[in-house]
């Protein structure tokens, strides 16, 4: 059995109790640093009520749940982009035997995630300052590489996504899973956009906040270039859920239309005009 000793030796533990890792700036990525950094910097007193603004609750409770059922027995898990670690909160319930390490370029929001797990954080959870695309892990005889990398709205925001798969591939353990969810380009909301005027990103800096590139053809076929065309596949999530037509209350905790929205999304056509998140799942079956 994998121990975080094993993964995290060369890391320093501080007296935040937060591991340092981070061994370069993300030059590319200073401005959503300083956003990043100014959303951290206030304060939350209901955490979950703040994260069903931008994503829905119960879909990616069920995402998780659904991404632990692959995940062998003792099994250790990454989380690149993880911020506030809020899709783990229930892992001791779940799937006691699961180690999961969270990573984050912003230290503030590891600092949240401190709050949002409580005593998770030191025995099943660790937290790791540390940019997706110089990974401060290693593998070696003592570890051979994470069953399942998982990751949530953080690559859409990375310039290099290449450089950030590279670096997924290379920690990813054979037969392991790498999913990663974006944000896509919804037909539905494009049309909606269309109709009113307004202009709709697909690709390149908003406003002066971050880069954001949705899921693209161009991603798919990095991860196809790493993982096989085979060993990709593509799902949809968030039927119901749109900030950005301010329809957010199915994001809830407790409503009960997440259910719904779960439901949706196993109806593809329909799925796949609505849904505002998409994701690949790759399985590295490829060596
Ligand atoms: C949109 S938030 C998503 C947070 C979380 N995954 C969730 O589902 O709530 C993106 C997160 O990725 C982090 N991030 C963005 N680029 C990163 C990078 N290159 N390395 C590490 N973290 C990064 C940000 O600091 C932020 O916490």
């Amino acid at each position: 059995m994998v121990s975080f000793k094993n993964i995290l030796n060369n890391l320093n533990l501080e007296v935040d109790g937060i591991y340092s890792g981070l061994k370069s700036n993300a030059n590319d990525q200073k401005l959503e640093i300083s956003l990043r950094e100014l959303v951290a910097s206030k304060n939350y007193s209901n955490y979950l009520k703040s994260v069903a603004k931008s994503h829905s609750i119960k879909v990616m409770d069920y995402e998780v749940e659904r991404f632990l059922k692959k995940m062998p027995q003792n099994a250790v898990i990454l989380d690149i982009g993880g911020c506030w670690g809020w899709h783990w909160r229930k892992i001791n319930i779940i799937r006691s035997d699961i180690k999961i390490i969270i990573v984050d370029f912003v230290r503030s929001n590891l600092i949240h995630a401190k709050k949002v797990l409580g005593d998770l954080v030191g025995n099943q959870i660790n937290l790791v300052h540390a940019d997706a695309t110089n990974l401060p892990f290693e593998v070696n005889k003592n570890f051979k590489g994470f069953n399942g990398v998982w990751s949530v709205q953080t690559f859409q925001h990375i310039p290099n996504f290449s450089k950030a798969i590279k670096e997924v591939n290379r920690l990813l353990l054979k037969k392991g899973f790498f999913i990663n969810y974006s944000l896509r380009n919804t037909p539905l909301n494009m049309l909606v956009f269309k109709i009113f005027g307004k202009k709709y990103h697909k690709k390149g800096e908003v406003n002066g906040s971050y880069y954001l590139e949705r899921a693209s053809k161009n991603q798919l076929r990095t991860l196809t270039d790493y993982f096989g065309k085979e060993n990709v596949f593509v799902n949809y999530s968030e039927t119901l859920f749109h900030p950005d037509l301010k329809f957010t209350f199915s994001g809830k905790e407790d409503n009960y239309l997440g259910y719904l929205d779960i439901l949706l999304s196993f109806i593809k056509p329909f799925a796949y005009f609505i849904s505002r998140q998409s994701s690949f799942l790759c399985k590295k079956n490829n060596i």
